[in-house]
């Protein structure tokens, strides 16, 4: 078996009563909890982002007849590809069914046949191979004379553009990928200059090109994302207003993929230097490159209008208050988001011209109605990291003095300015230690905001600050003291867990295997000790440690449900969740999943996925949320709420910088500490220190010339020293080869627990192998070598999350 498969499909192959139970779970209907679907349904509608809607064509009603074009009406794209999307869900619904089913429009059902047809005819692929998967779909070609036919009979169309893209390869700067086709371009030029009306739907999980939507006589146009199961109503639901349009773009549509700041930049095969900095999506394009934007961050129309107002902005305690009044001013109801931005002085360091600060979403408001938002946030979270010393605080978060504006809008670019705070003279907001800086022999020149003479902002670039610090010295400087081994006294996890004892007197007890095996999955995917088609087990995976109390628990992927062999509900996409702005609903959701997961055996959910967005390229944008840290670190602390409420866990990824698929095993990402801190760890800082995630996943790429799984600045000072993460660490699946540079009797495992990477997930030392390869104990007692001390202290934060997770499956 194909190990990335996890075993979906694969026949249960134990006789033991572990497996009983997995032939129970395998042939388990297509159970899912209640009020899950709505829930989909309703996130997966609320996600959806109008871009364009003349003359308030949308939404339609009155039982008006569409003519639906495009075969991804039938071949819907529901979600991405790879682990992150590669759900069974008990159903789906295409957007052609979804349109039959509803009450509100009728379907010109003469071209639906045609087009039901033709997909018949010409099937999409039923199980391509892991990495090639399609794009798109080719497209049922359709003369202007078969279009006009067609118009003859309704004189409202509905364009489908279906795109799709996934993990381990990245969306292509080509017809059929980023670009649209000559058959598409075909049918919306035939269509558009044909009907009277026409309406586009884009099915995508990355932002694509999206300069035609400006290009052709378009009424409409609606970003609807990838929104799982539920996609099809979700999507019926705006388009008849069933829910009212109100999903805001959680990433800047530029005019071309050339002006992206990251373009030239992105996809190298050994590294790519982040040369835009901090200056990531809207971040460079407001300082920048405002003439670029297509669609700017947070944008997104509604079917009414509303007056979003300031009632002023107040700083107590360091607490920026900004009480907001939104009324309904047009005829129909909706939702608005209040975003509220800061525009910082450039000082010495250089500043954005605007960054998220905080947001906050209506309810659904009714024509005349109003609502008083109150958004808040802490003015030290706007302080920006000097990684140069050129404040004279190097390793800081400093405010410099200025004034620090406040703007409220519905999206970055028409956001003014509300208000301000001035910060009198520098200050220091918080002193950190300089961590995962450039390697001296790969410095570049990073993209910085200056002052300009006419007092406008000019870009300059400055070669990024290089590492100077002594990674030996800092892991001997903080080596943990090893408790005294007592062998085997009886006692147990349970009794632990019941409060008869203390978790040091039962890590005392354990022997070097029993250590090892709690450092490592139990080798393979697909686990017998676990529901047939997860991604592993971890915790108990040796028989003297499940005999000492210590139970296995069981990975699944995520974020898009729950991977397993048996039936499970298909999220909508983490982009499409995010566009709804509405962390409440992502945390209901979440909580229904953990539901899911209680009954179907998952202890683990592999997600949220967490990186950020950094080019519209990376296949596996569909699974992340944003361009901008906050929205991400929010938007994953809902789903870490709602997975872990009832003693789950969540497992946000990949920690960190894994920006790209391309050589994603290898590629180091190389990026100023300023840039990390301020962007690509913002998020998980936000997510890990307001939800806390019970685990957390290491990338496959380098940061700064260090392996993920191996980064001990990453993992040991920042995670847990400065976040005070005290959850289990694991590693993406399978590790790559390494000595440790600082101390070379370490390689492999050894240098992993090193770095507190607690987990080697799923184990084994390769992929066709179901062994480990002895590196973790072979220095044990050596000079330099691997201590007790680590050894338990990694098991130590294994076992408190298997402490932590709570047991019993429901159903
Ligand atoms: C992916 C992870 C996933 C893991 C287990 C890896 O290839 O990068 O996101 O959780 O596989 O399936």
């Amino acid at each position: 078996m194909n190990q990335r498969d996890a075993g979906i499909g694969a026949a249960a192959h134990s006789t033991d009563e572990l497996a009983q139970g997995r032939v129970r779970l395998q042939s388990q209907d297509r159970w899912i909890p209640e009020g899950m679907g709505e829930t989909c349904r309703r996130a997966a509608a609320e996600g959806v982002v109008l871009l364009k809607n003349d003359d308030a064509l949308l939404p339609v009603g009155g039982s008006a007849t569409i003519a639906v074009f495009g075969r991804v009406q039938r071949d819907y794209f529901t979600v991405g590809y790879g682990s992150g999307g590669d759900v069974r869900p008990p159903y789906l619904w295409n957007l052609l069914d979804a349109l039959r089913a509803s009450d509100a429009v009728e379907v010109d059902a003469e071209l639906a046949a045609r087009y039901e047809a033709w997909c018949d005819e010409h099937p999409v692929e039923a199980d391509p191979e892991w990495g090639t998967w399609p794009r798109s779909h080719p497209e049922m070609p359709l003369t202007a004379d078969d279009v006009a036919a067609v118009a003859r009979r309704t004189p409202l169309a509905l364009v489908v553009v279906g795109r799709s893209a996934g993990e381990a390869r990245e969306q292509a700067l080509e017809p059929g990928s980023y670009h649209l086709t000559d058959d598409e371009r075909d049918l919306l030029h035939h269509v558009s200059t044909t009907f009277e009306h026409t309406i586009v739907v884009v099915d995508t999980g990355n932002v694509i090109d999206l300069a035609w939507t400006r290009e052709y006589d378009l009424d409409a146009v609606l970003l609807a994302w990838q929104g799982g199961m539920e996609s099809g109503r979700a999507v019926v639901d705006v388009l008849t207003g069933v829910v009212p349009a109100g999903g805001k773009l959680t990433a800047t549509i530029a005019d071309a993929y050339e002006h992206y700041p990251s373009a030239g930049h992105f996809g190298g095969e050994d590294f790519n230097e982040y040369v835009e900095d901090v200056y990531v999506g809207y971040r460079y394009f407001e300082t920048f490159a405002p003439e670029h934007v297509l669609y700017p961050f947070g944008y997104g129309l509604g079917y009414t209008t509303f007056d979003v107002r300031s009632a002023g902005v107040t700083h107590e305690g360091g607490i920026v208050v900004v009480p907001v009044d939104v009324v309904n001013t047009g005829a129909r109801e909706g939702t608005e988001v209040a975003q509220v931005y800061v525009r910082a002085p450039h000082g010495l360091l250089g500043r954005p011209a605007r960054h998220l600060a905080a947001f906050a979403k209506t309810r659904v408001l009714a024509p005349g109605e109003s609502q008083r938002l109150e958004l808040r946030f802490d003015l030290d979270d706007v302080a920006a990291y000097d990684d140069a010393g050129v404040t004279g605080h190097r390793s800081a978060y400093v405010l410099e003095a200025g004034r620090y504006e406040v703007l409220l809008g519905t999206d970055v670019r028409s956001a003014t300015v509300c208000g301000g705070v001035d910060v009198p003279a520098l200050r220091v907001v918080r002193r950190l230690s300089e961590v995962a800086a450039v390697q001296p022999q790969h410095t570049f020149e990073r993209l910085v905001a200056r002052t300009g003479d006419d007092g406008g902002t000019v870009a300059g670039y400055d070669e990024v600050p290089a590492s100077t610090v002594s990674r030996r010295d800092r892991v001997l400087a903080d080596l943990p003291v090893p408790l005294e081994r007592t062998g085997d006294r009886g006692v147990t996890l349970d009794d632990v867990a019941g409060g008869h004892a203390n978790l040091d007197t039962f890590l005392a007890q354990l022997d070097d295997d029993e250590l090892e095996a709690l450092s490592r999955g139990d080798y393979v995917m697909d686990s017998a000790l676990g529901a047939p088609g997860n991604a592993g087990a971890l915790g108990g995976t040796v028989a003297s440690l499940r005999g000492k109390g210590v139970r296995a628990l069981t990975t699944t992927d995520g974020p898009a449900g729950i991977r397993l062999a048996t039936y499970t509900s298909l999220l909508p996409s983490g982009t499409a969740l995010a566009s709804t702005w509405n962390p409440a609903l992502v945390e209901r959701l979440n909580t229904l999943l953990a539901q899911e997961m209680a009954v179907k055996g998952s202890h683990v959910l592999l997600a949220p996925g967490m990186n950020i967005q950094r080019d519209p390229l990376c296949g596996r944008n569909f699974e992340y949320f944003s361009e901008d840290p906050l929205l991400t670190g929010i938007m994953g602390a809902a789903t870490v709420r709602g997975i872990q409420h009832d003693g789950l866990a969540a497992c946000p990824k990949h920690f960190a910088a894994n920006n790209q698929e391309t050589n994603r095993e290898h590629n180091d990402s190389r990026v100023s500490e300023r840039a990390l801190r301020e962007i690509y760890l913002r998020g998980f800082e936000i997510c890990v220190t307001t939800a806390a995630p019970r685990t957390i996943m290491t990338s496959y790429n380098k940061i700064n010339g260090t392996w993920g799984h191996y980064h001990h600045d990453l993992v040991t000072t920042v995670l847990r020293g400065e976040w005070g993460f005290d959850g289990a660490v694991m590693t993406d699946w399978w590790l790559r080869e390494a000595v440790d540079p600082d101390f070379p009797q370490l390689r492999n495992d050894a240098y992993r627990v090193r770095a507190q990477v607690d987990v080697n997930m799923p184990g084994a030392w390769g992929r066709e192998v179901q062994t480990g390869d002895g590196s973790l104990l072979e220095s044990l007692g050596t000079p330099d070598g691997i201590t007790l001390g680590e050894l338990q202290r990694t098991a130590r934060n294994v076992l408190r999350l298997v402490l932590s997770v709570r047991a019993q499956e429901r159903g």
